[in-house]
């Protein structure tokens, strides 16, 4: 049985609560990655994680719980960096002031490193398998790094203010979040040990709807509002930024929008015809997107 979205986020929040701070030996540090972690967020990335361990009859131990979370440090490290002045210069995350507005870039960059580290931290301080941990670390080193989100965002800043091609953006958008989608779904078939033709099938669902995502965070900059998103919208036009609908309108992005998430429907399939399991817990997570 898996549980619902609500609960497997309430147990993620909940995991963040008690031990983040745990872990931190310095007193504004620590609150300057508290408040960013805590603020709030969907916890979309580990509740995939956990979600698939679930449909493969997993069991949620604190060890599993501890090792999906990481993904969620990383994923604020990299809103963090993200919004900071040199990047994406924005003053409003989650609903609240970002982090470097409330701290200083100073503070907030490190806030990000102590993030950053702390994930494979986490992944590797628990009491997993050695080879299960391994594998969680290398997977995660490759999707957050520089053939990953990192190197997806340098191309998000290169390519500001010039004209990207649909496959060039297409290319940027499934590394600066489609990568850690990917590595967020895969990581249940690695800590319940799937066989490799069902983590493609896992790690191509985490893809296409990666690349969903971004489609659709791109959308919401223009027809979403800020007091839905927790952050400014209209700043991607503004700032010149290579977005789906900058390139192609959005009737054109939402047209991109439906094919990625058809390739995730036709992998979320195709799990279910190969484990003879129901994926059907994916459709909380397709029903994110609402046109
Ligand atoms: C925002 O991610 C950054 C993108 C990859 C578009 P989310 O939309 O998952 O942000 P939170 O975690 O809910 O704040
Ligand atoms: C950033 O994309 C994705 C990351 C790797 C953080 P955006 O710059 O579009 O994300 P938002 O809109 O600021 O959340
Ligand atoms: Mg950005
Ligand atoms: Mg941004
Ligand atoms: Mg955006």
């Amino acid at each position: 049985m898996v549980e619902s979205l609500e609960q497997l986020k309430a147990r993620v929040t909940s995991y963040l609560d008690t031990h983040l701070a745990n872990d931190v030996d310095q007193s504004t540090l620590a609150a300057s990655m508290q408040y960013s972690v805590l603020a709030g967020g969907k916890r979309l990335r580990p509740t995939l994680t956990l979600a698939t361990v679930e449909i493969f009859g997993g069991e949620l131990t604190e060890d599993v719980v501890r090792a999906a979370t990481a993904l969620e440090l990383l994923h604020t490290y990299s809103l963090i960096h993200d919004d900071l002045p040199a990047m994406d210069n924005d003053d409003l995350r989650r609903g609240a002031p970002t982090n470097h507005r409330k701290f200083g870039a100073g503070m907030a960059t490190l806030a990000g490193d102590g993030l950053l580290t702390l994930a494979f931290q986490w992944v590797t301080d628990n009491q997993l398998p050695a080879t299960m941990k391994s594998q969680l670390a290398l997977e995660l080193a490759k999707a957050a790094g520089p053939a990953g989100m990192v190197a997806g965002q340098a191309r998000d800043i290169e390519g500001t203010g010039r004209r990207l091609t649909l496959d060039q953006l297409r290319y940027l958008h499934r590394q600066k979040t489609g990568a850690l989608l990917r590595y967020a779904v895969l990581a249940g078939g690695i800590i319940t040990v799937q066989p490799a033709a069902v983590q493609r099938l896992l790690a191509q669902f985490g893809s296409s709807y990666g690349l969903a995502f971004q489609i659709y965070d791109d959308l919401m900059d223009v027809v979403g509002t800020t007091t839905a998103m927790g952050k400014r919208v209209g700043k991607d036009a503004a700032e010149h930024k290579n977005t789906y609908p900058g390139l192609l309108g959005v009737t054109g992005a939402e047209e991109q929008l439906q094919q990625a998430l058809e390739r995730a429907k036709n992998a979320q399939a195709a799990l279910s015809q190969l484990t003879g399991r129901s994926f059907a817990a994916y459709d909380d997570f397709l029903a994110y997107f609402k046109l």
